[in-house]
């Protein structure tokens, strides 16, 4: 939600080439880089890629706390624009991240959640998702939710009309793009939206607002234990827990605090399962 980290080129060529593999221990991106330097050379030699072949899925852990399997419904079709939480009768959690995909933390984020079985709901940024549309798609591949954050995490409220739309039709298309599934909510930069822009968003393309009822400011990078404490102590039945996905600390901050929710007896499901039973209400 907060803080778009902006891609800097500061000084020139030689310097711009390491930025997006900063990385430690980062050999694979090294091999890809090479067969794709120079593809339209007439001897090019087929390259063998080896990126990803030293990925391994994480094997489950912590098998007494781990998410059910839950095959709830999550077609809503209710004309509540705003939502910040689901219902409070039930264990339910959603837990969301704002800001990605991140080429390092978004990855990390997703072994996490493997783990455990649980799925979370992703609002990414439009411009994030076409420089790493693989992520995209890695989300979507393992039972993940996207919603829509826009495409340039600007402020809404000083948009006009034609911006906003313009902002939510990119990121959507650029969504489907990369992994040909559209998104069914959004969620607004700094959660500022207008009432009036929220009902135009809703009728243009049917996305409730989605707000929050946990809020850890993980983006002031308190540490990850204080996020932990934070969104341990302020869960709720039906809670909306707001996190971000582009922040090291806060990824650090999931495991113990996906496990404390477990040992308390929440379970994870998406957002949108999480308005399909305030439907069935
Ligand atoms: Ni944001």
């Amino acid at each position: 939600m907060k803080r778009r980290k902006i891609l800097k080129l500061s000084s020139g060529a030689l310097i711009a080439l390491p930025a997006c593999s900063s990385k430690k221990g980062d050999q694979a991106p090294a091999a890809g880089k090479q067969s794709g330097a120079n593809p339209s050379g007439p001897q090019t030699q087929p390259v063998r890629l080896g990126a990803n072949t030293q990925y391994r899925p994480p094997a489950y852990v912590n098998k007494g706390l781990r998410n059910p399997n839950m095959n709830l419904p999550s077609q809503f079709n209710g004309q509540t624009v705003t939502h910040s939480r689901g219902l409070s009768n039930q264990p339910y959690v959603a837990m969301t991240f704002d800001d990605g995909p991140h080429p390092q933390n978004t990855p990390r984020l997703l072994d996490i959640l493997r783990t455990r079985n649980i799925k979370a709901t992703f609002y990414v940024i439009g411009g994030n998702v076409d420089r790493y549309p693989h992520i995209v798609r890695r989300i979507v591949a393992e039972g993940h939710e996207i919603g829509n954050h826009t495409y340039t995490h600007r402020k809404l409220t000083s948009l006009g009309d034609s911006e906003v739309r313009k902002e939510m039709r990119r990121t959507e298309d650029a969504i489907v793009r990369a992994a040909a599934v559209r998104p069914r909510t959004m969620r607004p930069p700094y959660g500022a939206l207008l009432q009036r822009q929220r009902s135009l968003i809703f009728s243009d393309f049917t996305y409730p607002t989605i707000m929050w009822s946990v809020d850890p400011n993980d983006w002031k990078r308190p540490g990850p234990s204080v996020v932990r404490s934070r969104i341990l102590s302020g869960a709720h039945n039906g809670a909306i827990i707001l996190a971000h996905d582009l922040h090291a600390p806060t990824i650090d901050a999931m495991p113990g605090t996906f496990d404390g929710l477990l040992s308390k007896g929440y379970q994870f499901i998406t957002v949108s399962q999480l308005l399909a039973q305030k439907g069935q209400a």
